[in-house]
């Protein structure tokens, strides 16, 4: 499963990339307006700290402006990948990008239908939202695990991009399901580290070994 980092903080974004956990970064128009940076310089940036994608959307709903937006962002860096939601001009955008070998993340997704609308239109990525549909008492995972099971059933090699995730569970869940990428807040991927038994081992190991008096080095 990929790793990417659904933010515009470079701070996080390079102490993940520090890691090695950083496998590509996500954002949207409201992630880009919580940062208050410059989108254009903000993603530039981003798109030098990460070696893997970088998603950058586009603001306009319209095919013709989308298009041209789409350009725009896709010259910044070799590995952008536009996003665009996912609406019939969306999608049409979508194709032409495709069609010209430019990485497209298909956002907003949430139901089956949909994926199978980006799939078909070549997209390089699809990123359906389990968090909000949870939000509304939807199963947010069984939408991915029907995605998959679609895309599997055809062949399409559109990578599920399992977004808007809020907990370690949505991460584990979404793995044991086969999904190829899940994007999240750093701080979530951090709190995959957490366990209170490894914490309370260390510490026995640690006194432990001061009790030997002796050193390793
Ligand atoms: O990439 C989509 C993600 O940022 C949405 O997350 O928590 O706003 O539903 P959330």
């Amino acid at each position: 499963m990929k790793f990417f980092a659904d933010t515009a903080d470079t701070a996080a974004i390079q102490d993940l990339e520090d890691s090695g956990l950083l496998d590509g970064v996500t954002t949207n128009p409201s992630i880009i307006a919580k940062s208050g940076a410059n989108f254009l310089e903000r993603i530039a940036e981003i798109a030098k700290i990460c070696k893997g994608p970088v998603s950058a959307e586009v603001a306009a709903t319209d095919f013709d402006t989308m298009m041209k937006e789409a350009d725009k962002l896709a010259a910044i860096a070799d590995n952008i990948v536009v996003k665009l939601p996912l609406t019939e001009d969306g999608l049409k955008v979508c194709k032409k990008l495709s069609d010209k070998n430019v990485m497209t993340n298909v956002t907003l997704c949430f139901s089956a239908g949909q994926a199978l609308l980006a799939a078909k239109a070549g997209a390089t990525y699809i990123s359906p939202f389990v968090g909000r549909l949870d939000d509304i008492s939807h199963d947010g995972l069984q939408l991915i695990e029907d995605i998959v099971t679609i895309y599997d059933n055809y062949g399409f090699e559109t990578e599920v991009l399992v977004a808007s995730v809020r907990h370690p569970m949505h991460i584990i869940d979404a793995a044991k399901i086969g999904a190829d990428v899940m994007t999240c807040p750093p701080s979530v991927i951090k709190q995959l580290y957490k366990h209170p038994l490894t914490d309370k081992g260390l510490a026995a190991f640690v006194d432990d070994w001061a009790k030997t008096g002796q050193s390793i080095l």
